[in-house]
């Protein structure tokens, strides 16, 4: 079972003015949960025991648009600090994949899969609520039988929605409530947002499509 930093229930954040947040947002989140320094030390030990498993296989990278694309760069980075730095370097190779399964905050029922020329040996992820996205995407991937798919995903959702799916590697387990910025949006926004926080109810009813 791959381990991870749990974010409590309870977990009561910290407040907006202690950190840097865009003047456009600051109405519009209540919290900050993970602030970003705390992301970039746990995707820091992520690129460690991921290199450390994968022993000499070349790695193709392939990066779950849009949401994942801030943890895939920052850390496919200190991937490459590790292949710079030690006598045991991986090659790496990099693509791109774009699904899209959210409107507002729910989930809708198609996840569309857009992209994606090479296959994965290890997909980056921004987050897993139900599972459904990355269940799809696997059995697309799986059909093209590859040595071997392994799952990064800064986030897991704790929520009864879950289909039991887990990936190989987990940054933070979150409580079930809609997390922006680090990448992740609601309906397109914030994902210009560093630190990764929760979107009050008015903001909801604000970018609502
Ligand atoms: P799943 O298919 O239910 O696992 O949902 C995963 C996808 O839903 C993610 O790739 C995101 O695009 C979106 N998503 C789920 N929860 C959140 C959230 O809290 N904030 C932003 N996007 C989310
Ligand atoms: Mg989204």
């Amino acid at each position: 079972m791959a381990s991870y930093l749990q974010i409590a229930d309870d977990e009561k954040g910290h407040d907006l003015d202690l950190f840097c947040v865009p003047r456009h947002y600051e109405s519009d989140l209540d919290k900050v949960i993970i602030p970003h320094g705390l992301i970039m030390d746990r995707t820091e030990r992520l690129a460690r025991d991921i290199i450390q498993d994968m022993g000499g296989h070349h790695i193709v990278a392939l990066c779950v648009l849009k949401g994942g694309y801030k943890f895939f760069a920052d850390l496919l980075d200190y991937i490459k600090v590790l292949n710079h730095n030690s006598d045991k370097s991986v090659p790496l190779t990099v693509d791109f994949i774009r699904v899209k399964s959210y409107c507002n905050d729910k989930s809708t029922n198609s996840v569309r899969v857009i992209g994606g020329d090479e296959l994965s040996n290890l997909s980056g992820k921004d987050i897993v609520e139900t599972g459904r996205t990355m269940q799809t995407l696997l059995s697309l991937l799986n059909e093209c039988n590859p040595k071997m798919v392994k799952v990064v995903s800064l986030l897991v959702k704790r929520t009864p929605r879950s289909s039991g799916y887990r990936p190989d590697y987990i940054g933070f387990e979150v409580p079930d409530a809609f997390l922006v910025g680090y990448a992740l949006d609601y309906n397109e926004y914030f994902r210009d947002l560093s630190h990764i926080c929760i979107l009050n109810d008015q903001a909801k009813e604000k970018y609502k499509v």
